[in-house]
This record gives C-alpha cells, sequence and structure tokens, in this order.
C-alpha cells in the first residue's frame, strides 16, 4: 500500500502520527495489527499512519509492508528514523538492537515503543532510560512493550488491587510456560544465542511475568533467589532464515545454547510479601501458559491466559459459607478498554493487547504524559533478571535487586 492509499484508508478527522516501525516477523505481525485497528476501534485524538517498514531485505521487506498495509519500506534502521512521515519509532528487532535503534530515534526527536525486554543488559538499559529522560524534556515519550498489562483482564485486576480488594498482599505466584524447545533438534535460532536474546526462557518468559507481577500488586521486586538451567546445550544451526521461535534445522553442523532453558525463583517484593516465578520452554504441553496469582488479607485474584477473557476473584470478607472464588466474565463496557469491542460475553485475544498498547500510547503522545510501562520500569525488570542470573551462579543465595527510581 502506498502512501496515497494509506492516507486514504485512514479515518479522517484528528491529525496523523507517523508510525516506523523495525523487523516485520511475529511482534512486528502483532504491532501492526495494532497500529491498524486501534483508530478503527477507539476514537483517538491521533490517527496512527502506517508511514514505513524496516527490514534488511528489500524485496522482503516490501512484500511484507504490502501484506501487512504499511505504505513505505527501508532497509537501514537508520533511514526510517530520518524520515520526515515517521512520528514515532516501534522496535520489534531481538534485544541486541533494541538499545542503538532506541537511543538514536530519541535523539532523532522520535517517539519510541520498544518491545520486551527493554535490552539485553543492565547497561543496555540504563543507557536508554538516560537517552529517555534526557527526551522527555523535548516533549519525547518512551514506552516498552510488556503488552500483557493490556488484557482487559489483567488492567481490571490492578484495578481491585490498587481499590484495596485483596487488602495486604501475601503472595504472588507466576508461572510462564512452553514447550517448544523439548525437542533437542529444534534449531538453534537467535532466542538461543547470548549474544542476540541476553538471556533465555528468563528474558524472554520471565521479563513478562516480573512486569505483570509488580505491575498487578503495585510493588518492586527486591531481592531473588534463583536456579537456572541449560537442558539441551548444543543444537543444529537453523537452515535459512530462522523466526525466533522455529524454523528447520540443517543437517550436520551443531552450535552451543548459551542461555538458560529455564529459570525458576523466589523473591520477596517490597512490602514483604512473597512471590514465586518460574519460566521454561520445556513445560511438554504447555504452549503459551501464564498464570498468576495473589493473595491478600482481604482476598485473592487468580488468571490464566488460556482463559483470557474471565479473572477468578475471591472476597475474604464474605460469609465463609458462600464464599468462593467467582469467574468474573472480563467483557463488561464497564471493564478496561471493553466499552469500544463487542456486546458482554464475545471475548477478546491475544492480538487485542497490541492494539490497546497503541490505543494507550497515542493518547499519551496526544495528551503528552509519560505512557506506562516506562522505560525506567523496563528497567527495573532488567534489574531482576540480572539479580536472578547472579544468584543462580551462587547457587541461588538471596541476592537484592537495586530499585530504580520512576522516571
Ligand atoms: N510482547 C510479546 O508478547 C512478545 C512476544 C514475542 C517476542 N517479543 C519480543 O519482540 C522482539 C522481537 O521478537 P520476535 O519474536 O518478533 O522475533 P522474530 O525473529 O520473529 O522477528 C525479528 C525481526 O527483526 C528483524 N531484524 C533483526 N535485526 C534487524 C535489524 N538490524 N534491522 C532490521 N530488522 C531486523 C528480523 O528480520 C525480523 O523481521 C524481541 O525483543 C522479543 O523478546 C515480545
Amino acid at each position: 500500500m502506498r502512501e496515497t492509499e494509506a492516507e486514504a484508508r485512514r479515518p479522517a478527522g484528528s491529525p496523523r502520527l507517523g508510525v516506523g516501525m523495525v523487523g516485520y516477523a511475529f511482534m512486528g505481525a502483532a504491532h501492526s495489527q495494532g497500529w491498524r485497528t486501534a483508530g478503527r476501534v477507539f476514537d483517538l485524538p491521533l490517527q496512527p499512519a502506517l508511514a514505513a517498514l524496516c527490514g534488511r531485505d528489500a524485496t522482503a521487506v516490501r512484500a511484507a509492508a504490502d501484506r501487512m498495509g504499511w505504505a513505505g519500506s527501508e532497509t537501514d534502521w537508520r533511514a526510517l528514523i530520518a524520515r520526515d512521515d515517521v512520528d514515532l519509532v516501534d522496535i520489534c528487532t531481538p534485544g541486541d538492537s533494541h538499545a542503538e535503534i532506541a537511543v538514536a530515534a530519541l535523539e532523532a526527536g522520535k517517539h519510541v515503543l520498544c518491545e520486551k525486554p527493554l535490552a539485553n543488559s543492565v547497561e543496555e538499559a540504563e543507557a536508554m532510560v538516560a537517552a529517555a529522560s534526557a527526551a522527555r524534556s523535548r516533549g519525547l515519550l518512551a514506552m516498552v512493550g510488556f503488552n500483557y498489562r493490556r488484557l482487559p483482564a489483567a488492567a481490571f485486576a490492578r484495578q481491585l488491587v490498587a481499590g484495596g480488594r485483596i487488602g495486604d498482599l501475601r503472595h504472588v505466584r507466576v508461572t510462564y510456560l512452553q514447550d517448544w524447545l523439548t525437542d533437542p533438534e529444534a534449531p538453534l535460532t537467535w532466542r538461543l544465542q547470548r549474544d542476540r536474546a541476553g538471556s533465555g526462557a528468563l528474558g524472554d518468559l520471565g521479563a513478562h511475568i516480573v512486569d505483570l507481577a509488580q505491575y498487578l500488586s503495585g510493588e518492586s521486586v527486591v531481592g531473588v533467589s534463583a536456579l537456572t538451567e541449560t537442558f539441551v546445550t548444543e543444537r543444529p544451526l537453523p537452515a535459512g532464515p530462522a523466526g525466533g521461535l522455529g524454523g528447520t534445522a540443517a543437517p550436520g553442523e551443531r552450535g552451543p545454547v548459551t542461555v538458560d532453558d529455564a529459570a525458576v525463583f523466589t523473591a520477596r517484593l517490597s512490602s514483604g510479601a512473597l512471590a514465586s516465578f518460574e519460566a521454561t520452554r520445556f513445560a511438554a504441553g504447555r504452549k503459551n501458559a501464564l498464570t498468576i496469582e495473589l493473595n491478600g488479607s482481604r482476598g485473592s485474584l487468580s488468571f490464566d491466559l488460556e482463559r483470557l477473557n474471565e479473572l477468578s476473584f475471591h472476597d475474604h470478607t464474605e460469609p465463609a459459607a458462600t464464599a468462593g472464588f467467582r469467574r468474573i466474565l472480563v467483557t463488561e463496557p464497564d471493564h478496561p478498554y471493553l466499552d469500544a469491542w463487542w456486546p458482554p460475553g464475545h471475548g477478546l485475544g491475544y492480538e487485542h493487547t497490541f492494539v490497546h498498547q497503541a490505543r494507550d500510547l497515542v493518547h499519551a503522545v496526544a495528551e503528552g504524559a509519560a505512557p506506562v510501562p516506562t522505560f525506567a520500569d523496563g528497567l527495573q525488570v532488567q534489574r531482576v533478571l540480572a539479580a536472578v542470573e547472579e544468584s543462580a551462579a551462587k547457587n541461588s543465595v538471596f541476592t537484592p535487586v537495586q530499585v530504580s527510581v520512576p522516571a
């Protein structure tokens, strides 16, 4: 789709927010869906225009741009961030390029949305926070893409916790389980290489659940005791370009896996509440199984991504004879994001988190308000991941986490 056609398809009436995106595979497709849809479902103060998509192969990126609705295409992210029709740069590449692209985009005067984990190290994340803070004084915003915050059930759970409905927090129990690496012949993609991904299941899945636990509880992880393991230490190289989650193995050549396959850790939160986390790609039968439960003095909340329109709530102040977990169908117009969608009971899915992410960021840009999660939130998660690795290297010794000052 060329610019005139893209403009023609853009709902009229609001000023334009030009988006340029780097990377067009898994997250690129999900974010494209978000940018395409947000202004057609929500009443937005700015209309996202899909200005240009960046990849490294000219033919492939042009084909992806046409398929996903982007007007222009680029083969160098530096050219993308220099474009006058790009106001916001959306980074959907592996972690090894997040810091370089985000810092350059902010310095070039663009707002930034960066996929999680924010970076591959605490040092990179600190540099990104510094760049975001300097850019903020020039009216630029930076957000990290922890999209699970944008599940209506998660956003509603946060409202219940903030409203005191579970009382003083005692426990947070989180798991994020996948099984796509159980086959030892699955190829060595970028997600299994430390220099590309930073860490393994820890940075990929653990980052999500650390952020979700901190967001829902409104607290920070202040220390961890951890175990990590790499069950399969060598794998076949991928045959040709492979997406981060699979592809075909090449016969013969093998290479070392340089990240964890699984991470299990306990943690203390700032209030003294105790938390447990499990992140693995070796849980046979579990495809994308994220569960979280919070127990407090007045009640409990429980969520399962495989039933993402539902939230379980137990009100412990009710008479014991009739109290119990109740299943709330989070599809009412009073629930977060739901007033713009379908009649009650008609359900949303995974992709809607990216629509909500685009919606929230557009509002933040229009209103000049810092969008959450900020880069400082991303740095805080990065500090937890680093502490987990440090603790695991020392046989689970309890390792404190420096708590970032919110930006
Ligand atoms: N929020 C979520 O739920 C979620 C889910 C999956 C991945 N992620 C994150 O999104 C990011 C991307 O993961 P993915 O699964 O989409 O990976 P992927 O392998 O599917 O896609 C990566 C894309 O980046 C491109 N790319 C890599 N280096 C580039 C460069 N220098 N210039 C231009 N393009 C480049 C690749 O060609 C590809 O299009 C990672 O940070 C990952 O952790 C987030």
